[in-house]
């Protein structure tokens, strides 16, 4: 009898204990002190609701609807039990308060080391930057003690990064007012972004969308874009990257690079964009390389890419130079086996712009289906320099075969990527 109720206790406890373990998988922010008032700092609220998700199994933690959470800047790092969901349903707005901002912290919200971590929900993540963007107009001129000795004043952070991370997904969220770059990948593997809104003033400055950098197996789709920079910055390392049903606009476009600075050597391949719509934008699919680069950029390609009201809609431009002065060098990103398919719609300043480097041709570049009339001027032609490959429909100036400097014969190893 006695063993008969122990056993039915033990059921029940049973019950009881998984019902709970079910339950506390979420982990709320309120329920660790956050108070999501929009005044209160909720820092430290944050990092100890990330402390306890990190340690249970597939927690989700939540950012609930209808707060306002202050804070200032996070690192929530792995490695952690289980995949975690980080729910944000409500908003969380960066702390401007220059104290937060004490040491040279070049992100707001980052996320590393982990295997597997989702963003979700339709809450929004405010990064204030009209702050920074002043500071950074005004950089000489200002003059306000607040910011005296802090880095408000000479770093402008990144809203929300992942670095060294594995199965990584970000899903519905806005990121809006970036005092930098909204959203930026490093070293990461197998990334998704869906249904993700950017937005940011047309005039703000260096606030590209999303960067990639050193990152592989790369999925942007059904998300759009409104910035000051590029939409999406395609950086050094990246490979097998997908772009598709993006909305550009305003902003700087699409693009690959710069790559090759400083001398560097730079290695970008695979890279699949289509189905895009640009809108009052610098450029449409662009490439940059600075002189005096090496390496390669190859299998890329851009199609059925719809523009309105963009300078020049393809670009590549291996002569890139900013901020700083530029001397001509000899060496290049070699760029080869780039397609510009179906690119139709309205352009400001010029349709086409290939610049190739002198003593590295691009070569087995593919134009097909290119349609781009100007939005209120006159027709301009197509320019290209020492650009090889094939047209096959539509406007274009490629050269055709292969030039007699054929950087893919005797390339130098140091090219190889
Ligand atoms: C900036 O502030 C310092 C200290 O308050 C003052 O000495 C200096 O004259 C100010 N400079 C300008 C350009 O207003
Ligand atoms: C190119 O990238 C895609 C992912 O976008 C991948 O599935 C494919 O295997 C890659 N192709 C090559 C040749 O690496
Ligand atoms: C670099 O080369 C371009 C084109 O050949 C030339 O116009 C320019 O003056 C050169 N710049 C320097 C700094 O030598």
């Amino acid at each position: 009898m006695v063993s008969v109720l122990l056993v039915l206790k033990d059921k029940c406890l049973g019950a009881r204990v998984n019902r709970n373990k079910a339950h506390s998988k979420v982990v709320d922010v309120t329920t660790f002190g956050a108070k999501g008032d929009g005044v209160a700092d909720d820092t430290k609220a944050f990092l100890r609701a990330w402390e306890a998700a990190c340690n249970k199994d597939s927690a989700t933690l939540h950012i609930p609807v209808d707060h306002r959470f202050l804070v200032g800047p996070l690192t929530f790092s792995g490695p952690c039990k289980s995949n975690i969901v980080f729910q944000v349903d409500g908003s969380i707005i960066v702390q401007v308060n220059p104290k937060a901002w004490t040491s040279k912290l070049v992100e707001w919200i980052n996320f590393e080391i982990l295997n597997g971590i989702t963003i979700a929900g339709k809450g929004t993540l405010d990064g204030q930057g009209a702050v920074w963007w002043k500071i950074s107009k005004l950089q000489d001129e200002v003059n306000d003690s607040r910011y005296s000795g802090s880095s408000l004043l000479s770093v402008r952070p990144t809203a929300l990064r992942f670095y060294k991370s594995y199965d990584v997904s970000v899903q519905g969220i806005t990121i809006q007012n970036s005092p930098k770059c909204h959203l930026k990948f490093d070293f990461c593997t197998s990334v998704k972004v869906v249904g993700v809104t950017i937005s940011s003033p047309a005039d703000s400055p260096n606030t590209d969308g999303i960067h990639l950098q050193d990152s592989r197996d790369v999925e942007i789709h059904h998300s759009s874009m409104a910035c000051g920079d590029d939409c999406v910055s395609i950086q050094t390392g990246s490979s097998g990257i997908r772009i598709h049903n993006i909305n550009c606009g305003p902003g700087h476009g699409v693009s690959i690079g710069a790559l090759g600075e400083d001398g560097t050597k730079a290695c970008v391949s695979n890279v699949s964009i289509y189905d895009i719509k640009i809108h009052d934008a610098s450029n449409g699919g662009r490439i940059k390389t600075w002189q005096g680069g090496s390496g390669r950029l190859k299998s890329v390609s851009f199609s059925n890419i719809k523009v309105s009201n963009v300078r020049v809609p393809i670009n590549i431009d291996q002569f890139y130079c900013h901020d700083k002065p530029c001397s001509n060098h000899t060496s290049a990103v070699f760029i080869s086996d780039i397609t510009y398919e179906k690119v139709t719609g309205t352009y400001l300043d010029t349709p086409v712009n290939l610049a190739c480097s002198d003593d590295v041709p691009c070569t087995h570049l593919k134009f097909k289906g290119i349609e781009l009339q100007p939005a209120d001027r006159d027709e301009k032609s197509p320019f290209c320099w020492n650009s090889y490959g094939e047209q096959q429909s539509g406007a274009g100036c490629l050269k055709t075969g292969t030039p007699p400097n054929d950087p893919s014969l005797g390339h130098s190893p140091k090219d190889a990527c």
